[in-house]
């Protein structure tokens, strides 16, 4: 079996639209959505990236990725909450779980995004299958969860000192 991930040229490229739609769909099943969040058109629109995984050149799962600005705190009900700039995980879907698909793809995105780490990433609403996946393969272990609710490694605040002098 040959894996391999593709960064989606959505604005160009329409071929793998049905592909992408198919895991969306798939994607908010499993997170119990009502709609999937990543949709064609609204991506189109946006700077968001994502980054495909392919196996024996079939498209088997994705992660949507983009910058957004959050309010962040590394105490929300004592600190106040600060605007920040932060690169994000917004949506991610693998098809076939639990055979190491979900970290290559990640660690193929980190290999190429040398100033990227997933201590600086924030998680929109992480699942139930995403929180151990982070603890056992990025040692996230004390995870923040925001207002907005994003959820943020507690590392991320010692990265950024600016939460460290209020
Ligand atoms: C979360 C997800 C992307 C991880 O990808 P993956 O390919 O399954 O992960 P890997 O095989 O690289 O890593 C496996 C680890 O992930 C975690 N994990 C994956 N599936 C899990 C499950 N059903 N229950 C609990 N933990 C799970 C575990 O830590 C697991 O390690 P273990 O097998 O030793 O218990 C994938 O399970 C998925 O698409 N889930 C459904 C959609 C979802 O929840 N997306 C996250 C949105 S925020």
């Amino acid at each position: 079996m040959t894996r391999s991930v593709h960064l989606l040229n959505i604005k160009g490229d329409n071929s793998l639209r049905p592909d992408l739609e198919r895991l969306a769909r798939l994607s908010a099943e499993s997170q119990n959505l009502k709609h999937p969040i990543t949709a064609w058109e609204k991506i189109r629109e946006s700077s968001d990236r994502i980054y495909l995984l392919l196996e024996n050149e079939l498209v088997t799962g994705y992660i949507r990725l983009g910058q957004r600005t959050l309010y962040l705190s590394p105490d929300p009900v004592s600190v106040e909450l600060q605007p920040f700039s932060v690169f994000c995980v917004l949506d991610f879907f693998i098809q076939n779980q639990c055979r190491g698909n979900g970290n290559f793809l990640m660690q193929q995105i980190l290999t190429s995004s040398p100033n990227l780490s997933p201590a600086k990433l924030a998680f929109d609403r992480p699942s139930a299958k995403l929180v151990p996946f982070l603890r056992k393969h990025f040692g996230l272990l004390d995870l923040v969860e925001q207002p907005n609710k994003f959820v943020i490694s507690r590392q991320f605040f010692s990265l950024y000192k600016f939460f460290i002098h209020q």
